[in-house]
């Protein structure tokens, strides 16, 4: 992937798709057409704004760190801007990583941006901020309530200036940080005074770890995790026995994108994702709890932490979370790249799941951290699953936000991994798949049979992937793994309003047949951003309905399979997408609610819970039976 070869018939065909600056409807619909599937933000626009120089020549400006010391692996920083002379509401503060980094006029131009889904017309900064807040969250600092004194005159003061203050979640990115002063709001942003930068204390901290299954057999579990040091460090486990790591990273050269038209993962995007380490813990006994720590003497350990092993397949009872578009969201009042609003409560009532010992495993079935380029971000959303990702197995399949990239095989061209095109998400989620960009794969824990495939990879009949499903769902031990669970990201069935068509029905056209040929159970796909389960169809038709048990919840009743059951599960994160009003038969339930979904397989029988996340209500139900 060193080289993505955009061609000019993409590029002409993106521009011809995007690129109209007298037209400011073509703006609308640009938007319309991104809502939902590619990065948008009011702070993204910041890198289509021309940056002036600030006329502010105030000599009593400071911006100071409540840090001054190296920042500890978390911490929220205050940041006190002091010595200004007129507050304005357009006044922010933007957190950059590395210091020094070229926050000023950009020198490109800014119709090379347009891949990202802005038509905006400036130019931009040269290197995006992790994050940035405007100074009013500082109630005081509008009304000027914390005043000082600077100039004197026979004992009256004639300068008074104004201060604010800031807090910002900062967690070990490993490289050192600044904070910004700006005027001139996220439109058309102007520095006015930088602060001194700021060191990690250990910029080679191993940090965020978390696992994978490697096998069926659950004896055998991957951890990976990130450090600024690329010597091997080891994973110590089960009280005496440990791993040493495979360490790998990927560069700014390993991005997609071109000189021509560069993405934000090759350009302003761009941070160094320091090291990613890779161990497997062998010799264990599956459904079992072990501690483990990871790193090395030189560089420091992580705590000590306990996990589970997951149920080797072929045994009785497997309890396991799925969700799609989890993404992640700032834990202080900072605008960042891309938010995804639900991901922080979602999180949190999975991480109480996890805790309380009854999750064998999970699931996130594409668009996992939205980094789409801007790889800092990458960072906060593995530090935001390490609750539950470091203590069960975390299986992952790849979405739009991952792969897809002008001119880099992709199935659907369009720039929604802003230039990763799979990179980032597959060095940071080593899956047991078939290869390099080829990222299928099956695993079974308990009675089920995962099947994991790549929506964003050809799917069509006679396809590589299309050989491997075929080969994979027809080579089953029903007598071992009963149920079959069938996982990919874009959906063959959807009832969501407006905006695109979420459904490709190429797709359903060409992979459908081979789920019912196959008499999979159950289909789940992500990339719409709500709930929503279907009766037992195939091609839009309803072949069964499920019957209602004695508690009144659905059952399936597959010992007389008539087609699969499919469900959308893209809540966990992402703003929420709408219903249409007019739905078709097949769609029996419906939820526009933030949560995720909880699985437990016997060999009888899946019960489906959706759990809403902030109530912790389940707002839906059904069992599967055999
Ligand atoms: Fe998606």
């Amino acid at each position: 992937m060193k080289e993505c070869n955009l061609s000019w018939v993409f590029l002409i065909s993106f521009l011809f798709l995007f690129f109209d600056p007298s037209s400011s409807h073509l703006l609308n619909s640009t938007a319309e057409y991104h809502h939902g599937h590619t990065a948008i933000s009011d702070f993204r626009v910041i890198n289509r704004r021309e940056l002036d120089d600030c006329p502010d020549l105030n000599p009593y400006l400071e911006v100071n760190i409540s840090s001054n010391s190296a920042l500890s692996n978390e911490e929220y920083v205050t940041v006190t801007v002091s010595g200004v002379l007129l507050p304005a509401e357009s006044d922010w503060i933007g957190m950059i990583s590395p210091s020094h980094s070229d926050v000023s006029n950009c020198p490109q131009n800014a119709w090379l941006y347009l891949q990202t889904g802005d038509t905006s017309t400036l130019p931009l900064l040269c290197h995006y901020p992790v994050k940035g807040q405007y100074m009013t969250t500082d109630p005081a600092y509008l009304k000027c309530e914390k005043k000082e004194c600077k100039k004197y005159v026979k004992g009256v003061c004639v300068v008074t200036t104004c201060s604010g203050s800031l807090t910002f979640h900062v967690i070990n990115i490993r490289t050192d940080i600044e904070f910004v002063y700006f005027a001139g709001g996220f439109q058309t942003p102007c520095i006015l005074k930088r602060s001194s930068p700021v060191s990690f204390a250990n910029p080679q901290m191993p940090l965020y770890g978390h696992l994978s299954s490697v096998d069926s057999t659950g004896k055998s579990m991957k951890l990976t995790w990130v450090s600024g040091d690329n010597k091997t460090q080891q994973v110590q486990y089960a009280g005496g026995k440990s791993g040493t790591s495979m360490v790998t990273t990927f560069t700014q050269d390993d991005m997609c994108g071109s000189k021509l038209l560069p993405s934000p993962a090759m350009d302003f995007g761009w941070h160094d994702p320091g090291y990613i380490h890779s161990a497997v813990m062998t010799d264990l006994e599956p459904s079992s709890t072990y501690s483990y720590r990871y790193g090395s003497g030189s560089v420091g350990w992580s705590e000590q932490i306990n996990f589970k092993t997951p149920p080797a397949g072929g045994s009785d009872e497997l309890r396991f979370l799925a969700f799609g578009d989890m993404g992640k969201a700032p834990r202080d009042p900072s605008a960042e790249h891309y938010i995804q609003p639900g991901s922080l409560l979602v999180m949190k009532a999975m991480a109480a799941e996890v805790a309380s010992g009854n999750v064998d495993s999970i699931f996130h079935i594409g668009d996992i951290s939205y980094a789409t380029g801007f790889l800092v971000e990458w960072d906060y959303f593995l530090h935001l699953i390490n609750p539950v990702a470091s203590q069960v197995s975390y299986m992952t399949a790849i979405g739009n936000h991952e792969r897809d990239y002008l001119g880099s095989g992709s199935v659907y061209i369009t720039p929604d991994s802003g230039g990763e095109c799979g990179i980032a998400y597959e060095t940071y989620f080593p899956m047991p798949t078939q290869g390099k960009d080829k990222p299928w794969y099956s695993i079974e824990q308990a009675s089920v049979h995962f099947t994991v495939i790549s929506t964003e990879h050809d799917w069509n009949e006679g396809s590589e992937q299309y050989k491997w499903i075929q080969k994979d769902l027809g080579s089953v031990d029903r007598a071992k793994t009963p149920w079959v669970i069938f996982a990919g990201h874009r959906p063959m069935y959807s009832s969501m309003k407006g905006g695109l068509l979420p459904v490709d029905p190429d797709f359903v056209k060409e992979v459908e047949p081979l789920l019912l040929n196959n008499k999979v159970d159950l289909v789940l796909f992500g990339h719409v951003h709500n709930y929503e389960r279907t009766c037992a169809v195939y091609q839009s038709d309803c072949k069964a309905m499920p019957t209602k048990d004695k508690d009144g919840f659905d059952t399936y009743d597959n010992s007389n399979y008539s087609a699969p059951i499919q469900a959308v599960i893209g809540m966990a994160g992402f703003t929420l997408d709408e219903f249409s009003n007019n739905v078709d038969n097949w769609s029996l339930v419906r939820v526009t609610e933030f949560g995720y979904v909880r699985f437990h397989a016997t060999r009888q029988e899946i019960s489906v819970e959706f759990v809403k996340s902030d109530t912790r209500q389940i707002k839906d139900r059904f069992r599967i039976t055999k």
